[in-house]
């Protein structure tokens, strides 16, 4: 079971991504980003967080530590806005929490100008995120952050928010285990990703142990799913490992390996952006495209010396 804490305080909501979790302060004087039961994502998107994550951990990625955290909305009484409100009321008793990274960076498209990637580390996350079938490891949200940031040591990639991988358990009936994985926007594809030495290397270690172990940490209150005709959360641990034994040892038929170069990526790029031009009037026409792009341009070359 993962380590549970006690929210003291709340902090702040968190509104750059959808869900809107919120970071409080613990009784054991953690900081934690908290993804909360009631949010329109739904519990499924907890079960997620966790089996991705700790699988990333035990694969040696590095990934924040993630805790149960319970959480009383009258702790949070005094958040301004109504709808966060109602998330925190539909979301009392046990969350999701993940440790805070103070002073983190999205890992950005400018980021990614200036941030040396391996193509190894690249390669084994492009692979964890095809095995789990993660949908939300673009360019433009690449739920990547860069950490430390401070010149103490070297920055280095954390990944966070798998709440959008293991889309098949949407729906069990219909997915294979060999389904390809789509990867051309993905926020590494430019690192030249060496998925075939991450495969080999990767693939071995996701055991049935391993992947029984990592289900076990996954509170019973998520794991009910009987519009699938689960009838008890174990039946529903016995499905995630099933399917991610048999699609960890059907690598074949989902590795992505023909990654776009950084010039097709440009061109494409600016046929976007030449395409979202047309559509508009001709007094907008000259605007400059600042999809995806910070408000202010920051020179983080300085930070990764
Ligand atoms: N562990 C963390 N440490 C620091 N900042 C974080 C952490 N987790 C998330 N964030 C920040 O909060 C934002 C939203 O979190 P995320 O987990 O991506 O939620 P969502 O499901 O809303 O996309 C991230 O883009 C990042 O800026
Ligand atoms: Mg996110």
């Amino acid at each position: 079971m993962l380590r549970e804490v006690t929210a003291t305080r709340y902090v702040a909501p968190l509104h750059s991504g959808g869900s809107v979790p919120g970071v409080v302060e613990a009784d054991d004087l953690g900081t934690y980003v908290v993804k909360f039961t009631g949010s329109a994502q739904g519990r499924k998107a907890l079960v997620a967080e966790v089996i991705v994550g700790e699988l990333a951990r035990a694969l040696g990625l590095r990934f924040p530590e993630l805790v149960t955290v319970r959480f009383d909305p009258a702790i949070a009484a005094h958040e301004p806005h109504q709808e966060v409100r109602e998330l925190h009321a539909a979301s009392a008793g046990v969350n999701l929490g993940m440790d805070f990274l103070p002073g983190a960076k999205d890992f950005t498209p400018e980021i990614a100008e200036v941030f040396p990637v391996d193509p190894v580390e690249a390669g084994r996350i492009v692979w964890l995120d095809a095995l789990t079938v993660n949908v939300d490891r673009t360019v433009h949200s690449s739920n990547l952050m860069v950490w430390p940031t401070l010149g103490v040591a070297p920055p280095r990639l954390w990944l966070i928010d798998h709440g959008a991988a293991l889309v098949f358990h949407h729906r069990w009936d219909t997915s294979t285990p060999e389904k390809a994985y789509d990867f051309r926007h993905h926020a590494l594809g430019r690192y030249g990703p060496d998925t075939r030495a991450a495969d080999a290397e990767l693939a071995p270690r996701v055991t049935e142990r391993l992947l029984r172990d990592i289900l076990d940490e996954v509170p019973d209150a998520w794991l009910t799913d009987s519009d699938a005709g689960f009838g008890t959360p174990d039946e529903t641990r016995e499905a995630y490992v099933g399917y991610l034994l048999a699609r960890a040892r059907s690598s074949a038929g989902w590795l992505p390996t023909d990654f776009p170069g950084r010039d097709q990526l440009a061109s494409e790029e600016a046929a976007r952006a030449a395409r979202s031009r047309q559509g508009r009037p001709a007094w907008l026409k000259q605007v400059p495209d600042l999809h995806g792009k910070p408000a202010a341009q920051q020179d983080w070359s300085v930070h990764l010396g």
